[in-house]
Formats: C-alpha cells, structure tokens, sequence
C-alpha cells in the first residue's frame, strides 16, 4: 500500500472556507466542520467523486450537502474515507463526527497531554479530528469555535486571531479564533488548558507591533524567558538575513509535556515539547539551551519556509524541513561560534545521517513513494536536505542565494510548491545552471569522492584529481555524477597557507565545481609541493577519501585556516588509530599503539589563545556509533574496548595537562547560556572527563566536589555522567541524591532515566526492567519511553548483550508501542534496522527479533521500517 510521487494529481475540489466547532468534552468531544467546497479548475477529472480522509478514531454522526442531511445510501465510507459520488460545483458540506481525545494514545490529531487538550496535525493528524481532505496542497481560510469549560480551561486558543470570546447558555466559554492566512489542515492547532502566560511584544521592520505570549503550566512559567528572548532574536534576524517579517498581530506558543517530536510550526499558535522549550540554569544543560534556541528559531522560521510558502505533497517535505534546518543552521551559527556549530552539524550528519543512507531506509531527500509519511521525518529529509541548501548557497555566493530566496518567496508566497520550484528560483535569480544539481533531490546514498594530487616543480602546478561514485542503495543500483563545490586550501609543510592560482583567481582558498566521475583541477603558482585542504568546512555531504600521512594529518590538526578541517584532522587520526586497536581487539589480542595525538593533544592543552569548544571537540574521540558507521562489519565490544583503551591511554600521558586544565577552567562564575561560558565549562568537563579515566584519588574527589556544589546543570550532569562511566566509588549514591534533589523536575528526571539506562553495567537489563516500574515512568509519554529505550540502545553491554537479550527487550516494547503509539514504536526500530553490517552471530540475534515483530499485527508505521529492513 504505497503511494508514489508520480502518481501525484491536483485535488479534484478545494475547500476555500473552513469553519470548524469543537465541544470540548472529557468524555466525548464533538466537532462540526464547514466546509465551503467548490470542483477545482484546475483539476481534469470534472466529474470525480468527493474522497475525505477520516481515521478509525473518528466517528461520523451527521453528513449534510447545502443543509441537505445525506441519508446513508447517498454516500460510502470505506477504508476511513467518505465517498460521494454525485455532487454539484460548489456547496457547503457540513460534518459532525465524535472523537475521544483522552483515549488517543497515537498523540496525533486531538488529544490530552497533562490536564490539557492539544493537537498535533503533521503530516496526517488532523484526518483523526474530522473528514477532510487531508493534504497540503489544498489551502483554506480557517475559523475556530471552541467550547469549553472555562473554569477548568481559560486558556483557549487557536491559529490567528481571537474574534470574540463569550458565555454560551449552559454557562460554558465560547472562544471564536480566525486566521487570515490561506493554509493547509497539517498547521491547524487547537490548545485548551487551565495555563500560565508570560507576554512580550515585537515591533516588526514595518514598525507592527506583534504581542508574544508563550504558554506552560503553573510550575514551569519559570522557565520560559530564554525561549522568549531566543523568538525576539530569531524574529529580528529573520528580518535582516531574509528580509521576512511576521504577519499576524500575535505569535503563540505552547509547552506540552507528551509530544511525539520536537515542536510545531501551526500557523500563529506554536506546540513545543517542553524538552524543546523550558530552560533554566538549575535544570538545564548547555546543550540544552542550545537546543531550546534552535528549536524555537526552526519553528518561527518555518512561518516563511513552510507556511507562507509549503509543501504542494508530502514527497516534497524537505523544500521545508531542508530549507528551515538551514536557516537555523545559519541563525544558531551567528548567535554562536559558527565553526563550532559546524563541526557539531557535521558530526551529526556523519555519524547518524550517513548511517541511515547506508541502512535499509535509505532515500532520496525527495523520496518516490512511502507507505507511512511518518517514518519520513529523518535526518535525510532534514539534515541532508540543509546540506543540499548549503551547497546551493556555496555554488551561489551570499549576495545571489538572498536574491533567490527573495524570488522564491514572492513568487510563490500563499502557494504549495516544489523542490524543484525552489531550485529554479535559485537559478532565475542566479544565472547559474542547476539542473545537474537537481540529481540531488533524487539521488540516494552517500557519494565517495577520492582525491589525488600531484606537484610539478618546475612549472609549479599541483594538479589535483578528483573521481566520484555513488554507492548503488535499495531500488537505485545506479548512480549519475553529482554537481558539488568542492572547497580546497593549500598548506606547506610548516602549515602555512599558500596562495594559488585557479581560474584567474589568486587565493588561500578555491571553490571547485566538480560535476563529473573523474575530473582535474589545476592549481597554478604554488611555490612548492602542497599539503591539501579539502573539502574545507564539510563543502558537500560526502565521503571524501585522500592518503594523509600521519605528519600532514597532523600539520592540518594544528595549522588550518579553516576551523573545521582541524577538528576533522584529529577525528582521521583518532579514527586511524582506533581501527587499528578494533582489530587488535577482534583477533582477540592485547591491545597496544603508540599514539600519535599525544603531541597535537598537549600542543592544544597548552595553547590558550585557543576556542576552548574547539579544543574539547577536538579532544573527543569519534563515537561510539561514528565508528559503527564506517565500520565495515560491527564489532560493538571490540569498539566499546579500542575507546576505553585510546583514552585511558592518553589519560595517563596527559594527566598532568588535564588536571592543570581542569583547575584552570573551574572558575565560579554567574551562569550563562553565552558562547563564552558554554566553551570553557566544555573544556573543563573535557578535561575532567580525561582526567577521570586515571581513577586517580584528586580527580575522583573533584567529580565529587563538582557533583556537590555545581549551581547549573551542565556542571551538575557533567560530573553525574563521568561518575556513572568511570564507576566511581560514589556513583551509586550520586545518582541516588540526583533522583531525590530533582523528582519533581520531569525533564531532569529524563536525564536520570537515560544515564541509568545507558549504563556498562553487567545488570544493565535488570536495571532497565526496574526503570519502566518506577514512579518516574510512564508508558504514555515519549519522551520518557526514549530516555529509557533509547539509553538502551547505546549500551553495548545490556542492549547488543551476547545473548540477544537485550533485543529480545526492544522488540517486546516495540510490540507493545505498535498498538498505542506507532510514531514512537517505528522510531525505536531504529538500532535493529542496522543488523546486516553487524559481526555474525549479533546480526543473527537482531534479524530474528525484526522478524518476531513482523509476525505481529503491525501499524504502517512499523510495517514500512520492519520489512525494508528485512527485504
Ligand atoms: N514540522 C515539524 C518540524 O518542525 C515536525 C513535525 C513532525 N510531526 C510528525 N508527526 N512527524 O520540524
Ligand atoms: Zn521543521
């Protein structure tokens, strides 16, 4: 039952008006919908019959054409849908269905999270609320009525604009919201709720003002001043990077506590998982903060990129997911250190979006058919989606990217649209041909480029070679040559930059465009035989592969002008050495290297001149899952032993470095979430995290210390997670104090939850069972499911246990998530999906639990994720 992009059609009718009733009820709710229908021009079926998309949770009570009530036999419902064959050109067709908020568990359409109602409609949520038609492109004036309980919930909202707010007879509040905007039933949301409000206000470029009201429960009002501060920033930058300014009088968000996802963009009415937006310094770690940043610019951004202008069909969802994570790739970068939010981008794309294109899911980035739009919310869709925006804006130059932004958005604002519509705007704009770039779109699987390079002293050119080849991935065993800009600097054997000569152009740094299998760049003037730099700030989302020695790696670590292929230097040597011990380990031998990081490592320690978040990313050594990525075949204890030993090992010669670093960075300050504080508290729990490995009496004492007496989370956590991984001779009592000092506090108890569950412990499984029996958990909410099943799932010793016990654990919840909530059980199918790169007999382990959860009934959601795996 897949649906395919070429199978794609105008709507046969389009809903110009949409009024909506919701009796909010904690038994039954009813809702009424208006629906002002009329045949699409545009369509070429003139007699098609009406097809609504409803759901098996909602049940339909009355049917009416122009206030004529349709008997039974004048329609069909079959497969959740209504079919009405005849109909006249335009009428008003009038819905009264029945639906059980407080019983959906999906936590898609209506539901209750808390003591609220909520609504979460992407993709195909709003189908669960009423018959519609359920798709982007058909785009409709909304009103809202809700009816409710004032006294349980004053607080009633909807997209746009309250209209009126009154008593209706049986004494219940009657609230009327009314969005101006044309938009697509995917960004309508409804909130109810007995809530806390902060208010601010904003005074667009055009000199608006717009009111802010972000809403929470009581007791976490305390918590939202960051994520205000973060909209205004997001608010003004978006004006001055894009030139787009907000719309409505108003901008809403809301906190709710059970959400399948991060947040949602609803027109004018934001739904955040609270994850997403509460932050305080007692509760919340600089990551987080970061995070809640993110998330609150990716959401308002999407107000442009993705509401103004969305998605013409679900195929196209990363024209606004691709574009939005982009732009707060760039807002993130401007509020931060830019080459810092690179390398951690990246280094999430390397390790989980290049797993994924190399996995049974793997996609295009425009994806030709899907069974469950659910499962296409992923890291292809967004993170390479962005990357493939960030060439564009490479290939093109700041100035020319914002022209065809700017083109993009007036030509088609109010409009549902296409990738390929957003590329041509680039190229109208531009002047610059991008239809091999388009190959992108469609294209799966992650491309290899190799590079070789040869020097001519006499002429003194350095001619470098560059072959691509993508990797065939599942339908697509051939692969076209891709157009991708390519940026390369040259270095001497000092590292210093050299100046080169490259298509009339003189500089450090070069934009190649490589668009063929095989192709030579020449560049000319260099003045003696170059070390490359290449692929300079990750210029392209792919595998790039050239024969360093250990020296040049190491002169690019410390010399580089370019800040990311630093860090990715010391990531290559790191990388080189870990394979080395994985393979030591595998053939069951005592491991042993001489490790080559130990001078650029003490180099960095040393040196204070340097961002200090830079020399803690480059300090930390590839991941765990980084090295299940390029593994050819996964070794997971033979990994887990090669990170323990490398670091133990650079623990010991660098002790000294790192308690010296350590003190020198353990300063008392007031917390910041600023740039500056986030990289030396980084640094310090780098150094601390090193220094640890030595089990050494003055470090376990200053974890202690730090446990006890931090004032912010960061610290606090820092010290938590470095007890529970070196098993401290007081880990056990500090996890303990850490769960009685924050029980009331749901997000810091997640923390808790994952770390228990993460844990190298020989009972680890025990400890998970016991986990999903405390107090703290709860089955309904997922992010408490993901704390618990997803630290499981990143620990070797419980969860790729060599007994299969650990998946056997996995598959049994999936089988239980598959019924309640099937988003969230497809996610958690994730770390199963990986079985075939895995060593034999876990591989074996793994494909037999995916076929036990085959064998059960499954939602699409699991049904898609489970049988690609297996096919
Ligand atoms: N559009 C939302 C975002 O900002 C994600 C919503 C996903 N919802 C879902 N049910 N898959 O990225
Ligand atoms: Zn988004």
């Amino acid at each position: 039952s897949a649906i395919y992009l070429k199978d794609y059609q105008v709507p046969a009718f389009l809903i110009d008006k949409t009024e909506l009733t919701f009796d909010l009820d904690e038994s039954v709710t009813i809702v009424t919908s208006r629906l002002h229908m009329r045949r699409n021009p545009k369509s070429k079926f003139r007699t098609a019959p009406l097809v609504l998309d409803g759901g098996e949770d909602v049940k339909l009570i009355a049917l009416a054409m122009d206030d004529y009530q349709l008997p039974p036999e004048e329609y069909r419902l079959r497969n959740h849908q209504i079919i009405i064959t005849a109909t006249a050109d335009e009428f008003v067709l009038t819905c009264e269905t029945l639906i059980e908020p407080q019983n959906n568990t999906r936590l898609e359409g209506l539901y209750r999270s808390s003591s609220m109602f909520c609504t979460q409609c992407e993709a195909e949520g709003f189908r669960h609320i009423t018959y519609y038609l359920d798709r982007p492109d058909v785009m409709s004036v909304f009103t809202t009525t809700i009816i409710a309980d004032g006294d349980k919930y004053p607080v009633l909202l909807s997209n746009g604009n309250e209209v009126s707010r009154s008593l209706n007879e049986e004494g219940k509040t009657v609230a009327v919201w009314h969005d101006p905007f044309p938009k697509p039933a995917y960004l309508f949301a409804l909130v109810a709720g007995n809530l806390e409000v902060i208010e601010d206000q904003f005074t667009t470029l055009s000199n608006r003002a717009v009111t802010l009201k972000i809403f929470t429960e009581s007791h976490n009002i305390d918590k939202v001043d960051y994520s205000m501060d973060a909209l205004k920033r997001s608010m003004k930058w978006d004006e001055e990077k894009y030139g787009r300014e907000y719309d409505l009088d108003i901008f809403m968000i809301v906190a709710v506590d059970d959400f399948n996802m991060g947040a949602m963009e609803n027109k004018g009415l934001n739904v955040f998982n609270s994850s997403c937006l509460l932050a305080s310094p007692k509760t919340t770690t600089d990551d987080g903060y970061q995070r809640v940043e993110a998330v609150v610019a990716h959401e308002y951004f999407h107000n442009w990129s993705g509401n103004r202008v969305t998605c013409r069909d679900w195929f196209q969802l990363s024209l606004k997911e691709g574009f939005t994570v982009f732009r707060d790739q760039q807002f993130s970068a401007d509020m931060n250190s830019p080459v810092v939010k690179r390398v951690e981008d990246v280094s999430f794309l390397k390790t989980a979006q290049f797993a994924e294109d190399a996995g049974p899911m793997s996609h295009p980035v425009r994806p030709s058919s899907f069974i469950e739009i659910s499962n296409f919310y992923t890291l292809t869709i967004y993170e390479k989606g962005s990357e493939i925006v960030r060439m564009i804006h490479t290939l093109l130059g700041e100035d020319s990217f914002r022209k065809g932004s700017d083109l993009y958005f007036e030509r088609h604002d109010g409009q549902a649209v296409t990738c390929d519509d957003f590329v041509q705007a680039m190229q109208d704009a531009s002047g610059i041909d991008l239809s091999q770039f388009k190959r992108w779109y469609s294209q799966a699987g992650t491309p290899r480029v190799e590079a070789v390079g040869s020097y001519d002293e006499v002429t003194k050119t350095y001619q470098l070679t560059l072959t691509q080849a993508t990797p065939p991935t599942a339908n697509q065993p051939t692969k076209l040559p891709l157009l991708m800009p390519i940026r390369v600097g040259l270095l001497d054997e000092n590292g210093k930059a050299l100046t080169s000569e490259l298509n009339g152009k003189n500089d450090t740094s070069h934009v190649l465009t490589l668009n063929l299998s095989e192709q030579v760049f020449e560049f000319k003037q260099v003045d003696t035989a170059p070390i490359p730099s290449l692929l300079r700030g990750f210029s392209a989302p792919v595998k790039l592969s050239y024969d360093y020695t250990v020296e040049q790696l190491s002169i690019l670590m410390s010399s580089d002008e370019d800040g990311f292929n630093r860090w990715n230097a010391a990531q290559e040597l790191a990388v080189r050495e870990l394979n080395t011990l994985i393979s030591q380990a595998r053939r069951g031998e005592v491991l042993s290297i001489e490790s080559q990081l130990l001078l650029g490592f003490k180099a960095l320690l040393d040196d204070q001149s340097l961002d200090k978040s830079m020399v803690s990313l480059i300090l930390s050594l590839p991941s765990q899952a980084y090295l299940s990525e390029i593994s050819e075949e996964v070794d997971p204890q033979a990994i887990k032993q090669a990170r323990t030993y490398l670091k133990q090992l650079i623990a010991r010669a660098l002790e000294q470095e790192f308690a010296n670093c350590y003190e020198a960075n353990n300063v008392d300050v007031d917390y910041s979430p600023d740039a500056q504080q986030i990289s030396q508290r980084q640094l310090k729990n780098a150094a601390l995290s090193y220094w640890s490995e030595t089990n050494s009496v003055a470090a376990e004492r200053a974890v202690l210390s730090q446990f006890q007496s931090a004032d912010n989370m960061t610290d606090q956590f820092s010290a938590l997670s470095i007890a529970v991984n070196t098993t401290h001779p007081e880990f056990q009592s500090m996890l303990d104090s850490f769960y009685s000092q924050w029980s009331h506090e749901a997000l810091v108890v997640n923390k808790w939850l994952m770390l228990i569950a993460a844990q190298e412990a020989d009972n680890g499984l025990e400890q998970v069972k016991q986990l999903m029996q405390h107090d703290a958990f709860d089955l309904k909410n997922p992010n408490k499911v993901r704390a618990v099943l997803g630290g499981l799932g990143s620990s070797v010793s419980t969860f790729h246990n060599e007994t299969g016990a650990g998946y056997a654990f996995l598959a049994d919840q999936i089988i239980v998530l598959n019924k309640r909530n099937p988003q969230l059980a497809s996610r958690l199918c994730t770390p199963l999906t990986r079985w075939r790169k895995m060593k034999p007999n876990l591989s074996v382990l793994m494909q037999k639990q995916l076929e036990r959860i085959l064998s059960e009934e499954l939602s699409k959601d699991v049904f898609e994720v489970v049988s690609k795996s297996l096919a």
